[in-house]
């Protein structure tokens, strides 16, 4: 069966667009591939930000670890845990400051782990260790950055497709809901239009 791993991280509560078009995308997908559904929302639960016991304990074998060290590897790894049982991620993210929320930053600096979700190859490439899953990345934002002068300064959706290239998650594909903050108006039409997109998402994997 069909694992569906959805991660939310608006701050914003139940307004939060990524959380709204991503929890869409998931429940879709559970119905269309008669799939199982995990859910992480890092706003009600916000990770930790790592620290020494977690960064100096994964770097050693488990009895060699404190108690504070394997409390901290032990959540790094349930997180690990959800993502590899995943066949399907979708992720919610909302631009803060021109960047993802600072609560799923924590979850990637958790997940990202040398060894367990990366490495490196014979020619000290950067090598991702999980493969074969598929994610869906929504991406809200205020501004428009999918194209125009605004552009450059995506840190958001670049660098969340980055990071989960660099974990060997490559097969990512995006939604975008952009440009909410120009008036009522400008914020009805990118909601249509993430509809839209969320709708031909579910036709496609259906
Ligand atoms: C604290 C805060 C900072 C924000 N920073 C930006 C920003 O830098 N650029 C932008 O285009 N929109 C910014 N916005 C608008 C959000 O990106 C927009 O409301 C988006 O829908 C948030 O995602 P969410 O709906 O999933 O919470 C910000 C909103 C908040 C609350």
């Amino acid at each position: 069966m069909t694992n569906i791993l959805l991660v939310t991280s608006s701050p914003r509560g139940p307004e939060g667009l990524s959380t709204r078009f991503a929890t869409e995308i998931a429940e879709g997908l559970k119905a269309v591939l008669g799939a199982t559904l995990s859910t992480r929302d890092l706003a009600a639960n916000p990770p930790p930000h790592i620290g020494q016991a977690y960064i100096q304990g994964r770097g050693l074998a488990a009895k060699a670890r404190t108690p504070e060290q394997d409390a901290a590897v032990g959540f790094a790894q349930a997180l690990v845990d959800e993502v590899t049982a995943a066949d399907v991620i979708v992720l919610g993210s909302g631009m803060i400051n021109f960047g993802l929320p600072s609560q799923l930053k924590a979850w990637f600096d958790h997940i990202t782990w040398p060894g367990v979700t990366f490495g490196y190859d014979e020619a000290g490439r950067p090598k991702g260790l999980l493969s074969g899953k598929k994610v869906y990345l929504v991406t809200a934002a205020g501004g428009v950055f999918s194209e125009g002068d605004w552009a450059p300064f995506d840190f958001q959706t670049t660098y969340l497709r980055h990071l989960l290239g660099f974990i060997g998650l490559t097969d990512v594909e995006i939604v975008r809901v952009e440009g909410t903050v120009f008036g009522p108006e400008a914020a009805k039409a990118a909601i249509a239009a993430a509809e839209a997109k969320v709708r031909a998402v579910l036709e496609q994997a259906a």
